[in-house]
């Protein structure tokens, strides 16, 4: 085979270890990058996983890919489009460069997503890595929200039409719903005007942004002395190793296989492009990108505005908030907290499988809480009146938990977590993949 993975690693290891050796400019700047030493605790691969070091390269990635196509594509509504065909057939490598910024746009979010899992079930949010946390949250959205607004660069039929019904959602937020959609939009419509706000937010604003708040991340990383780990090896007896060779080593293996993954499946899977826009023709059925698939399906069982924003918000708070609660006491970095932790988890991961798919199921043939309540607005007999029910059975179901297993507060943050992420991947995977016409709930085919 041409490119030959085993010798790749070899020769990267023997270029660690050389670099160890003799001190240089790229001594220097992976030492800007890393402390000297770091815990011998912390090169645990299933510490960590190396996720966050993936998330990043990504991002280099991204930036590269990104400012490569930056040279030909054109943010207009005639030239966009012509502009993608145009690095798909005639540029040199073209179409290798726009899959790899397509695909390692997509895994970025996968890995951020499992880096947050990470964090939070090695309980790394708690100080000095609470303040962290929230950057996180903060970087996470960041990372959804350049993918969202280069996914409508393309300028095909489904990437206009899932701007449109994303942007869409907007307009149920409360008071200034309306204005928000507007502002995004430059307009009433998804136009030019569209397009050339979110070409500036994709390659100028976001990245920024993006950039800044990572400087500040790894920073607060570094104060907090490295990556999590078990109490009893970080207290007292700390073991530490130098960073060059023993964590560049690993951050090489990690990256280098990374990037193996993501350049076969640039090499083997095209980024898709359909027709050209029509804003006069909309398929059917239109979806929003897969990660707002979920939003997209709550709107199908909820009043909009429960939806779109008080959901959202309630999670949101959730999630910006559970970190400043009193703490049961502290395992740092023992995944799933304690062993009741770990069944707690997966009792909740299994229940919300079961318990979301009925609902789904229940909200598309059974339930009609409009028609059963007709005299109530439809904010309240199909938005907060149902909510409350759900909320009521689950914080009953919580609490009989907590008592019957005797678990803690950190034992119930698993179980609320665990819920709320299965709960909203069940809904992500219904809208993508078993909503045909019309939205109609169908077995996929
Ligand atoms: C985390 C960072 C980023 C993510 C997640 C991301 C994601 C995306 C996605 C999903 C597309 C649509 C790709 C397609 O299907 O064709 C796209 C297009 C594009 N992006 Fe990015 N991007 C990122 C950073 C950047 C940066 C930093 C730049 C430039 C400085 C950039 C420039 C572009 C350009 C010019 C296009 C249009 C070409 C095309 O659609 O193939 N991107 N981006
Ligand atoms: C573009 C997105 C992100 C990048 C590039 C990134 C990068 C990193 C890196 C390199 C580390 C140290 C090594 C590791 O844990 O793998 C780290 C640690 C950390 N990250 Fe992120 N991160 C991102 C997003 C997030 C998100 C979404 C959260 C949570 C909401 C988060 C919370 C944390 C916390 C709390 C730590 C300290 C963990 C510990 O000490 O064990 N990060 N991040």
């Amino acid at each position: 085979m041409f490119f030959n993975f085993t010798q790749a690693i070899h020769s990267a290891i023997t270029w660690v270890k050389e670099m160890n050796k003799k001190p240089s400019f790229l001594h220097s700047l992976i030492l800007l990058l890393h402390p000297e030493k770091v815990r011998a605790g912390s090169l645990v691969f299933r510490r960590t996983f190396g996720l966050g070091g993936m998330a990043l390269l990504l991002f280099v990635i991204q930036v590269i890919t990104g400012i490569l196509l930056r040279f030909v594509y054109e943010p207009t509504p005639n030239g966009a489009y012509d502009s993608i065909l145009f690095i798909r057939s005639e540029v040199i490598f073209g179409e290798l460069v726009r899959n790899l910024h397509h695909w390692s746009g997509m895994l970025i979010i996968l890995i951020v997503f499992l880096h947050l899992l990470r964090v939070f079930y090695t309980q790394a949010y708690y100080p000095p890595r609470r303040f962290n946390w929230i950057i996180g949250i903060f970087l996470f959205i960041l990372t959804i929200l350049l993918n969202f607004t280069g996914y409508l660069l393309p300028w095909d039929q489904l990437s206009y039409w899932a701007i449109t019904v994303s942007t869409n959602m907007l307009e149920y937020i409360p008071l200034f719903g309306e204005w928000l959609k507007t502002a995004v939009r430059g307009g009433a419509e998804v136009d030019g005007s569209t397009l050339i706000i979110f070409y500036n937010l994709h390659t100028g604003l976001l990245p920024i942004l993006l950039t800044m708040l990572l400087v500040l991340h790894f920073w607060k990383v570094r104060k907090a002395g490295g990556v999590i780990v078990p109490a009893e090896k970080g207290q007292g007896k700390q073991v530490f190793v130098k960073s060059i060779p023993h964590l560049l080593k690993r951050e090489v293996a990690v990256g280098l296989s990374l990037m193996a993954i993501l350049l076969l499946l640039a090499i083997f899977a095209n980024a898709p492009l359909l027709e050209r826009a029509d804003p006069a023709f909309s398929p059917n059925p239109v979806k929003a990108p897969w990660y707002f698939a979920g939003i997209q399906e709550l709107l199908l069982h909820f009043h909009p505005t429960v939806a779109v924003f008080v959901i959202p918000l309630l999670v949101m708070a959730w999630l910006f908030s559970f970190p400043y609660l009193k703490t049961a006491g502290r395992y740092p970095a023992v995944w799933f907290y304690t062993e009741k932790g770990f069944r707690l988890t997966i009792a909740a991961a299994l229940f919300s499988l079961l318990i979301t798919s009925a609902a789904v199921i229940a909200g598309e043939f059974l339930v009609n809480w409009q028609a059963w309540l007709p005299a109530w607005p439809e904010f309240i007999s199909n938005g907060i009146f149902p909510l409350l029910i759900w909320v009521l059975l689950l914080s009953s179901l919580t609490w009989g938990l907590k008592r019957k297993y005797r678990a803690n507060r950190n034992e119930m943050f698993l179980w609320i977590f665990t819920y709320l992420v299965m709960a909203y991947l069940v809904l992500m995977f219904t809208g993508i993949f078993f909503r045909g016409p019309g939205m109609a709930l169908e077995w996929p085919g």
